[in-house]
């Protein structure tokens, strides 16, 4: 992205000039709601992310200027402040400085002006993008780069957890730190393993549409959650050994099906699913068989959209319309609720089908949705 713009900004605003980092937001292939149940995932990074210019102020004060906010675009707070700023874009640079500080690094004040070209509430992870590139700079900045990436990622999630409200796995953060150019990462997010794949399925692309339903992920993204734990909870006092959905199958699940609300039962139902679903998909990549890849993502959207119920009317038209135009394979992206589709299209069909899309859409809905072809590209740097 054009960083001139960002640049007259933090002179203007601070007098100086700085440093600047970028950290991108992500795709995800399939594997969806698996990452706090211990499973796999299968996320890229993309090429549009947050970048920040950042300089050292040598006080205790951080200065904050958000460029694409329209109100409340600047904020200042003490790194010794307890309580949080109102502003919810900067929680998530506070969270950041207070996790560093919990692990033991001692951070100066500095100053820092936001830009971005991800999408927000686009379910492309622009606030793991925004956690993540400020771990870096501010580890690169006052610890030398001690903190290694696993633990970046981990102080992204804590963020959400901690300040935000947001009990999310560790997947958007990962990817944001990891990425690399043309690979999607394989991630077991019980032992943190993980494995980068080359993505070049000739003759298909990756490409998003945008529903332009904003989402926001909070409650209801933790009640999924919470689901998977009172399963996990009834299995555990029947079954040893079962401390995630990960461990347990579907004998287990139908063994405490009495135990459990129908809502959570099938919740539960969903997650065994979509662990079978990612291990196929790795077979199927393997083989470079996009088309079954893709029949595994519309089971994933279905699953997502029937069991896990975090979908809504405008996706599910999204995916079927691209079921009606023969597209390899559609499917809600992220936690749901609202942002884009992730679509395997056999480059033959792309036109017919992003041109189809975008008429019924805005027929139907009053908005012409936005199209993003996906570029996978590197994680968290130092530009
Ligand atoms: C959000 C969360 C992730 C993950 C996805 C769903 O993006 O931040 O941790 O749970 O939803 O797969």
């Amino acid at each position: 992205m054009d960083t001139a713009i960002l640049r007259n900004r933090f002179r203007e605003q601070f007098g100086t000039s700085g440093d600047l980092y970028f950290s991108p937001g992500r795709i995800n292939l399939i594997g969806e709601h698996t990452d706090y149940n211990g499973g796999f995932v299968f996320p890229g990074a993309v090429d549009k992310g947050i970048t920040i210019e950042i300089y050292r102020n040598g006080s205790r004060k951080v200065c904050l200027l958000a460029l694409d906010e329209k109100e409340h675009n600047y904020v200042e707070f003490m790194l010794d402040d307890s309580s949080k700023p109102e502003e919810h874009w900067a929680c998530y640079v506070f969270g950041v400085c207070k996790e560093l500080e919990k692990r033991g690094v001692s951070l100066g004040g500095f100053n820092a002006a936001i830009t971005g070209d991800v999408p927000l509430g686009a379910g492309m992870s622009s606030s793991a993008a925004l956690e993540s590139v400020f771990a870096f700079a501010l580890n690169t900045m006052f610890a030398g780069g001690r903190v290694d990436k696993f633990e970046l990622a981990k102080i992204g999630q804590a963020t959400e957890h901690n300040y935000c409200g947001v009990n999310c796995g560790i997947m958007d953060q990962f990817a944001s730190v990891f990425g690399r150019e043309g690979c999607l990462i394989r991630l077991d997010c019980r032992s943190l393993e993980y494995e980068y794949f080359p993505f070049d399925p000739n003759g298909y692309t990756l490409v998003l549409i945008d529903s332009c339903v904003k989402h926001m992920l909070g409650n209801e993204y933790n009640e999924r959650r919470e689901s998977c734990e009172k399963a996990v909870a009834a299995i555990a006092t029947q079954w040893i050994g079962v401390e995630s959905l990960r461990d347990a199958d579907y004998t287990m699940l139908d063994s405490v099906k009495d135990l459990l609300t129908d809502t959570d039962y099938r919740r539960a139902k969903y997650v065994l699913d979509e662990k079978e679903r990612v291990l196929a998909v790795c077979d199927a990549l393997n083989e470079g068989n996009y088309e079954l890849v893709g029949q595994k993502m519309y089971e994933t959207h279905w699953g997502l959209s029937r069991d896990y119920t975090v979908s809504c009317p405008e996706l599910d038209f999204l995916v079927e319309t691209a079921q009606e135009c023969g597209v390899t394979g559609s499917r809600i992206m992220g936690g749901g609720f609202g942002g884009c589709t992730l679509n395997l299209v056999r480059d033959t069909l792309y036109d017919k089908f992003i041109s189809k899309a975008t008429r019924e859409y805005s027929l139907k809905f009053g908005i012409t949705p936005k199209v993003y072809r996906v570029v996978i590209g590197d994680g968290s740097r130092k530009l």
